[in-house]
């Protein structure tokens, strides 16, 4: 049975969204496209409505500088080569203190309804002050969930936008500290924007673990039905296809990039 997609065009987002690398330095990323893709973060699902993610744009040199030292080492290629990163937090004041003005306009607006035993009054006596209760870590951990959600919708934006992207690692602390986080907000991962130095097709599809071997149906470990000819029209789509493998084209892609950015090259298959 066909799928009936309402947009075959995001089906090839999602296909096209690759963990980029290498970017073009000498071409910025427009102002407008960083706030679209911020726009995107900002409105992905949000636990209650509490708005616990945070986006610092690290653009001016100064503050790149700075930040580039305490990214992972590996990363610090990227992190120098990506005209833009965006460093996402979670800041815990907004689900404590913010939780009991964004959970009732959720209500007010329509969100949550009587119809699924939604109230204000239950809202005000009861889910709050359980929610707000929450100790750290699990009021982190629900938030870096949250923060998951909007830099996958940042990617795909990017992605749509003609940017490449990477989500990358750091030394949170340092990087709260460089930043001027509040002691509310805790680093969660950064991510790097710009124009790609390498292709799509060249990056290719990189492996994943056999369907069945992660999705389940009714019981944990319990492989679920994976239907070929559903597989065939997302790949007809472009959203899955052959992985990618480490061909001489491939090698020859990484090298010229490498060199073009004066970075080590690969010599042989085994690196
Ligand atoms: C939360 C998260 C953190 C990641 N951290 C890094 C990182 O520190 N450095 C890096 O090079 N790639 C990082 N990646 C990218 C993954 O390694 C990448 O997803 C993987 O190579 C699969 O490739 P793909 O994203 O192109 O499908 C991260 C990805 C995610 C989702």
């Amino acid at each position: 049975m066909p799928l009936n997609y309402q947009s075959v065009d995001f089906v090839k987002v999602l296909g096209e969204r690759r963990s980029c690398r290498f970017y073009d330095p000498e071409r910025p990323v427009e102002v407008e496209k960083v706030q679209a893709i911020c726009q995107a973060a900002r409105t992905a699902s949000h636990m209650g409505n509490a708005n616990g993610v945070t986006v610092t744009q690290v653009t001016s040199q100064d503050t790149k500088d700075a930040f580039t030292k305490i990214v992972s080492a590996f990363n610090i290629p990227m992190a120098k080569m990506a005209p833009v990163s965006l460093v996402f937090a979670l800041d815990r004041s907004a689900w404590y203190d913010g939780l009991p003005e964004m959970l009732p306009m959720l209500f007010k607006v329509g969100g949550v309804n009587p119809s699924h035993g939604w109230s204000l009054d239950n809202i005000e006596n009861s889910t709050l002050p359980r929610l707000t209760s929450f100790p750290e870590p699990i009021v982190n951990y629900l938030l870096a969930c949250e923060t998951g959600m909007a830099m996958a919708s940042a990617q795909l934006m990017a992605t749509a936008l003609g940017l490449g992207s990477c989500c990358y690692a750091g030394n949170g602390v340092a990087i709260g500290e460089t930043l001027g986080f509040t002691d509310s907000a805790q680093f969660v991962w950064a991510m790097a924007l710009g124009y790609p130095g390498e292709t799509v097709e060249s990056m290719g599809y990189r492996p994943r673990k056999p369907y069945g071997s992660i999705i389940y149906k009714d019981k944990f470990g319990n492989p679920a039905d994976e239907d070929p000819a559903v597989n065939a029209e997302l790949e007809a789509l472009g959203m899955m296809g052959k992985e990618s493998a480490l061909t001489p084209e491939r090698l020859a892609d990484i090298n010229a990039a490498s060199e073009q950015m004066g970075l080590p090259t690969r010599t042989d298959e085994n690196g």
